[in-house]
């Protein structure tokens, strides 16, 4: 059976950091408040005129390499992205030419914070029935060109970055012992539009428009919908929650993390935490978290990992991977 393997990894985060005490003196707010009810302590944020293309780009090099890839070995790519550098066309095609990869084909995927898990899940079906053999896979987000920088409820949680994956298809038995994507579990649902969302769009407002969230709403679904999900992954494969090395999840508040480990049983040293000092990249957040843990050795090669996520739509998924 056909197989998407995960071959490399890179990640990126602009040079400037910016403190909760640094914006302590932009808006109405306290490190002691942010650090209390999101664990962030600081974020990265793009330099004027650094866009999600080369956040991407940067990102996308370092996968490469580390996969021993170029560009013209690919064959796909798919960005995640909720900040593209423009209406259109897709900032992946602005990646794929500076990668060097004119053949093939590339665009970009929408589903906000989920992005990363939509991507690779798409990437994975595509690898699947032949379509594609090699792809990357990038989440890469400026949120703070959308955040409303006078809402303090907003601006405080999110971050820019990227990180990217590239995929490979590969020959498994068919069991949770192979290497690669087991399975990937996608869910949206449109009637919470409204607890999380861009109040502007190209035929709406005619403006890019800022990020609106009723943050403790949102909180309540992300803890219910990730422990569902998760669930939903460890049975169609047969696993409980004993059998994950590592979870890997979008990074939007600790006590997110927190309470998903504990609804599932999972021990908290198995997650992966970033948030503290990315904050919340959006479809950047797991690719950057899967990224550094991979380098600095804590997720090692055949390890069984649980990437999951919840974002604005409602979106959220998970995907199992061995890597
Ligand atoms: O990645 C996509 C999904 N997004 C998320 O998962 C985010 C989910 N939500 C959250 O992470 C949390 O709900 C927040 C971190 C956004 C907020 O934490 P909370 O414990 O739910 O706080 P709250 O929204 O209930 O606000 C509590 C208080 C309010 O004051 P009152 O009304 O109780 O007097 C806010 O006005 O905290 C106030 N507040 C702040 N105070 C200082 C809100 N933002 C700030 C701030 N600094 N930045």
């Amino acid at each position: 059976m056909r197989r998407t393997r995960i071959i490399g990894t890179g990640s990126y985060l602009p040079e400037q950091v910016v403190s909760n005490r640094d914006l302590e003196a932009r808006v109405d707010t306290t490190d002691a408040w942010i650090v209390e009810r999101s664990g962030i302590r600081q974020r990265h944020l793009a330099a004027e005129g650094q866009t999600t293309a080369d956040l991407a780009y940067e990102a996308a090099q370092r996968a490469l390499q580390s996969a021993g890839l170029t560009g013209a070995d690919l064959d796909l790519i798919i960005l995640a992205t909720a900040t593209p550098d423009h209406t259109f066309p897709a900032t992946a095609t602005k990646v794929q030419t500076r990668l060097g990869m004119n053949r093939g084909f590339a665009f970009d995927l929408q589903a906000v914070c989920s992005g990363f898990v939509y991507a690779l899940a798409t990437a994975d079906n595509f690898i699947k029935v032949g379509q594609a053999q090699r792809a990357l896979v990038i989440g890469a987000e400026t949120f703070s060109r959308i955040l409303d920088w006078k809402d303090r409820t907003t601006c405080v949680l999110f971050g820019d970055g990227a990180g990217a994956v590239v995929l490979e298809a590969g020959e498994g038995t068919g069991t949770a012992a192979d290497r690669g994507i087991l399975s990937a579990h996608l869910h949206s649902d449109g009637r919470y539009h409204d607890l999380l969302y861009v109040d502007g769009g190209p035929s709406t407002t005619g403006t890019v428009g800022h990020v609106r969230m009723k943050g403790n709403e949102v909180f309540r679904h992300a803890v219910t919908n990730l422990a569902a999900v998760v669930n939903e992954t460890l049975a169609a494969n047969g696993l409980t929650p004993e059998a994950i090395d590592w979870v890997v999840p979008h990074q939007a508040n600790v006590r997110i993390l927190d309470g998903t480990a504990r609804k599932l049983g999972l021990p908290r040293e198995r997650m992966i935490v970033t948030v503290d000092r990315h904050a919340n990249t959006s479809a950047a957040s797991i690719p950057l978290a899967l990224d550094e843990a991979i380098r600095d050795g804590r997720i090692k090669p055949g390890q069984l990992l649980l990437l999951e996520a919840m974002g604005g739509g409602f979106t959220w998924g998970a995907c199992l991977v061995r890597l």
